[in-house]
């Protein structure tokens, strides 16, 4: 039985401690959030701001085709990454696509399968075979060692990913694609507003791609972004991006549409003004997460690298089932049930995923580092947008469960 004294209440969530394992919403008790954490909740700059760039817009009837907004927040992007180029588009996904036929890749091109499937997607819709690489247990990104293994003649390029805002260790895989004479392409997706060695992602490899997905640290509700130092490169994603054209009437090459529209710049912009408090605020949401989950047998937080700048967007950990005492997979359902949406991040793993699960069945096998990853890894609610109170009560009720463990267990194998 629950005791009103030893129940507590907070604005917008419903608080009750956990006195004994029939209190969890599992096995019927109230749930701990009344409204639900997710893992990400948008973030959102000034409403007034953005509602007087939509007005400008208005005024001026130009919703499109290199609007000034666009032109004016690639500048910006540009300026803050510290990178000559950024050729805004409709998606990451869209602008992965760009950089896939602007560079002319073929054959194949090695990524890795502890990342999103947009990236494997596209390569194979153009007629590339993606070969999976293993990640590096220590910042969950390409492992160069792996990748090495992995080339053959027909590589034409390499594409990591930045996980959780974590930096590939982008020295290495650039040294063995310029020894490989073919170009480094990273997924920054994660990683807007994060460094490696001093100097902000984006500026690294051939170019960098961006998702501006409302999910992100900086966003344009949908919307990406490809950086790059490559003059050429960036004329032709340019025009691309818009169906070819060069000129007025001018079509030079194949192209797609694939332009940003003036009110995603507008909240693009927006978010840009209010992007440093944004990160202040995820890094005190981090700095909660830590604290929190301080002691917790069997729960390891991954902090980022310490000479790196991270934008505390996520909060990932292992979990380790012997020492929690339940699985992950019940963990989730533990906190699901409490109105915490925590999720397996990446998973099954795009290796597992189809078509590439069907095309390449045995892939796993040659992935230990991401398989055994994807069976540990949870990502919990975190950013700008989720308050230390709320991450408190979370790490109490962890702390409750890890702590009755073996109960749990008992129960949840009694009603399953
Ligand atoms: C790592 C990663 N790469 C690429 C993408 C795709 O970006 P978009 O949704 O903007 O197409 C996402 C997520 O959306 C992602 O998390």
């Amino acid at each position: 039985m629950i005791e009103s004294d030893q129940i507590s209440e907070a604005p917008g969530s419903f608080r009750r401690e956990k006195i004994s394992v029939s209190d969890l919403a599992a096995f019927g008790g109230a749930p701990l959030f009344s409204s639900p954490l997710h893992v990400t909740r948008p973030n959102a700059g000034d409403k007034e701001r953005f509602f007087g760039l939509v007005e400008e817009s208005w005024e001026r009837r130009w919703f499109t085709n290199d609007g000034v907004m666009v032109a004016d927040l690639e500048t910006r992007l540009a300026d803050r990454l510290g990178v000559k180029h950024c050729i805004t588009a409709s998606s990451g996904t869209a602008a992965m696509e760009l950089a896939i036929r602007a560079l002319e890749l073929a054959g194949s091109v090695i990524v890795p399968a502890f990342t999103f499937v947009s990236t494997a997607h596209m390569l194979h819709w153009a007629g590339i075979r993606p070969v999976f690489a293993d990640i590096d247990p220590r910042n969950w990104a390409l492992d160069p060692e792996s990748c090495r293994k992995k080339i053959a003649p027909d590589v034409s390029a390499v594409i990591a990913t930045h996980p959780f805002g974590m930096a590939a260790d982008i020295e290495a895989l650039q040294a063995l694609c310029d020894k490989e004479g073919i170009p480094l392409l990273f997924d920054s997706a994660h990683a807007f507003g994060c460094t490696y060695q001093g100097k902000p992602i984006g500026g690294f490899g051939r170019a960098e791609i961006f998702s501006f997905h409302a999910t992100k640290a900086f966003h344009t509700f949908e919307g990406g972004a490809i950086t790059t130092n490559d003059d050429a490169l960036a004329a032709d994603l340019r025009s691309m991006r818009n169906f070819g054209f060069s000129g007025y009437d001018q079509v030079e090459r194949a192209g797609t549409n694939a332009k940003m529209s003036e009110i995603h710049a507008a909240m693009g912009l927006t978010n840009l003004d209010a992007f440093d408090d944004i990160l202040a605020a995820s890094a005190r949401c981090f700095q909660s997460y830590e604290q929190a989950l301080r002691d917790i047998g069997g729960i390891t937080m991954r902090l980022p690298n310490a000479a790196d700048r991270s934008n505390h967007h996520y909060v990932a950990a292992e979990t380790d089932s012997e020492r929690l005492g339940v699985t992950r997979d019940q963990l989730l359902d533990l906190l699901g049930a409490e109105g915490v949406y925590a999720r397996r991040y990446f998973y099954p793993g795009t290796h597992c995923s189809e078509p590439y699960r069907t095309l390449f069945p045995d892939a796993g096998a040659k992935l230990p580092v991401t398989e055994a990853l994807l069976n540990r890894i949870i990502q919990f609610p975190a950013g700008a947008t989720v308050d230390g109170d709320d991450v408190r009560a979370l790490g109490n009720l962890l702390r409750f469960i890890a702590a009755h463990a073996a109960e749990i267990a008992e129960a949840l194998a009694q009603r399953d």
